[in-house]
């Protein structure tokens, strides 16, 4: 299946778009850890066309990000051609996205985000309007209906290609569904069948083994990830490995993890404009870098109570010693070592 933007691998793996996470430090790890994709956390369309400078600071990507698409939402077309244009002059990624699927409240009162997929006709209005904008291709990302009562990712699907959409992610479930349940992949496999142009499935994806077992059981073109990716960007190449039916490749002991996690910081350091405001946005990163490990609650509260990135090499370094002086302990006293490494959870 082609892509409309240039992928390295015939399935490709897509760094989902989200809000707060998907920013540029954390799009350029997780293409250094093999996703192919990135996208942007979703972008209000009347943000960039009044060139809000706080949206457009976040339209800020380096050249290692490609390829990478800029994800827009709103439902007032004419301010998506816009910001379309806009994006398209001044930006230049790969393609442009729209969000059909946010669930959160201040955006679909406005009809935005999941707020579309009530009218069809909008959803092809929106489209239409973003492709008037723009000479990049245009692609969408679906929940499967507003509500159990209409569900209808299939429907959805067709509408969104017959408006010109190149490209379709779906996460299958519902606005009224939030994150609750679990994502009904076999909607990803009726989608897949249905459409002819390239269909991304998302949801749900934990670990690398979920990426194959979806790609597998819908036979969808692409694999989106999201939750997956938190503290573990290594998930594309884990991913990778498994799709190329190779060996997968081992999680990262404790010193890699906190060696991927000071580059993070350091990557974030460089980029945002507030330093100290970016470092105490980053403590989520750092409660998921240190998911699972051993007698982590402690190294957990000092993380999450950072103010500034210099304290966190200070905080990790005296988890090692800890660790290593626990270790010199049990060899002592003939204990049996520390437990392994938990897998991290999203
Ligand atoms: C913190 C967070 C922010 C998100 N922001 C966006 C967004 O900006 N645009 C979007 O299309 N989806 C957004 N999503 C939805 C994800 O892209 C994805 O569809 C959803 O999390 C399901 O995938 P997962 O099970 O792999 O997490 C967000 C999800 C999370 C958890």
């Amino acid at each position: 299946m082609s892509f409309p933007f240039p992928v390295a691998h015939d399935v490709p793996l897509i760094l989902a778009p989200m809000a707060g996470v998907s920013e540029s430090p954390f799009r350029r790890l997780c293409r250094r850890y093999g996703a192919d994709v990135v996208v942007t956390e979703f972008l209000s369309a009347e943000g960039i066309r009044r060139e809000n400078q706080a949206t457009l600071s976040k339209l800020r990507f380096g050249a290692d990000e490609r390829t990478i698409g800029v994800q827009i939402f709103g439902a007032e077309p004419d301010a998506m051609r816009e910001a379309a244009a806009l994006v398209t002059d001044v930006f230049q990624p790969e393609y442009i996205d729209i969000n059909f699927g946010c669930p959160v409240k201040k955006v679909v009162r406005r009809n935005g985000g999941s707020g579309c997929l009530k009218d069809l006709s909008l959803v092809q209005e929106v489209i239409r309007a973003v492709i008037a904008g723009t000479r990049l291709p245009v692609t969408v990302k679906i929940r499967s209906g507003w509500s159990e009562e209409m569900r209808d990712p299939v429907k959805i699907g067709l509408y969104c290609q017959a408006a010109g959409a190149r490209a379709l992610a779906i996460h299958p479930r519902t606005r009224t569904q939030m994150y609750t349940g679990s994502a009904n992949w076999s909607e990803i496999a009726r989608v897949k069948e249905a459409l002819e142009i390239p269909v991304i499935g998302n949801g749900d994806i934990k670990t690398a083994h979920d990426a194959l077992r979806m790609r597998r059981e819908t036979g969808c073109d692409g694999v989106m990830i999201a939750r997956g990716s938190f503290g573990q960007p290594w998930i594309f190449n884990q991913a990778r490995a498994l799709l190329e039916g190779r060996e997968l490749p081992p999680v990262p002991g404790v010193e890699e993890r906190f060696a991927i996690a000071l580059e993070h910081a350091r990557m974030v350091e460089e980029y945002e404009l507030d330093p100290d405001g970016a470092a105490i946005e980053f403590r989520k990163h750092l409660g998921w870098y240190v998911k699972g490990l051993p007698n982590s609650a402690d190294l957990r509260k000092r993380l999450h109570a950072v103010n500034s990135f210099g304290e966190v090499e200070g905080i990790f370094g005296d988890y090692l010693r800890w660790r290593e002086e626990s270790a010199e302990v049990h060899a002592a006293t003939g204990e049996s070592e520390q437990p392994a490494l938990e897998p991290a959870e999203a």
